[in-house]
């Protein structure tokens, strides 16, 4: 059986599921969980661009290095390869079930919902924002990403 396989999904690819995408690769290595992760967004404007350089900042500055993530928009093969799909933000979800091929066995739903206490909350979009909201928004899909983790050890 192949490994089990989780794709973050936000608008842009550029911000804040390259964070989720790099924060859940960091506690699955930790954890020794064998998983294919990656991220997408909903839109293709910023297709090809590497993360924001301010996502990038807030990333080295815990240690990792998304320099050559690449972003690229959700594809209809997304739905297939990957059984998890998590949104970063209510509409990028609702976008994604609009996406999804009517039979798809991919499973979505919201990233802050694996957070107890933060269900139906999103993760601050913080392209508009500044330094402070990024480093928010790398707290938010930390937590995340270690009970997901936690989660898929269980
Ligand atoms: P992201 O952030 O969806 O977290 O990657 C954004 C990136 C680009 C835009 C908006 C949000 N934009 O409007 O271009």
């Amino acid at each position: 059986m192949s490994q089990p396989a989780v794709l973050f999904v936000c608008l842009g690819n550029i911000c804040r599921s390259p964070l989720a995408e790099a924060a859940f690769r960091a506690e699955a290595v930790k954890a020794g969980l064998a998983v294919t992760i990656d991220s997408a967004g909903t839109g293709g404007w910023h297709a090809g661009n590497p993360p924001d350089p301010r996502a990038q900042a807030v990333a080295l500055q815990h240690g990792i290095d998304i320099s050559r993530y690449r972003a690229r928009q959700v594809t209809e093969a997304d739905f297939t390869r990957f059984g998890q799909i998590y949104a970063l933000d209510s509409q990028n979800l609702q976008d994604l079930r609009r996406m999804a091929p009517r039979r798809t066995l991919a499973r979505m739903g919201l990233l802050m919902d694996l957070v107890p206490g933060r269900e139906g909350q999103a993760v601050i979009d913080p392209y508009y924002g500044d330094e402070q909201d990024f480093l928010e928004a790398w707290d938010d899909v930390s937590e995340a990403a270690r009970r997901l983790v936690a989660r898929m050890l269980r």
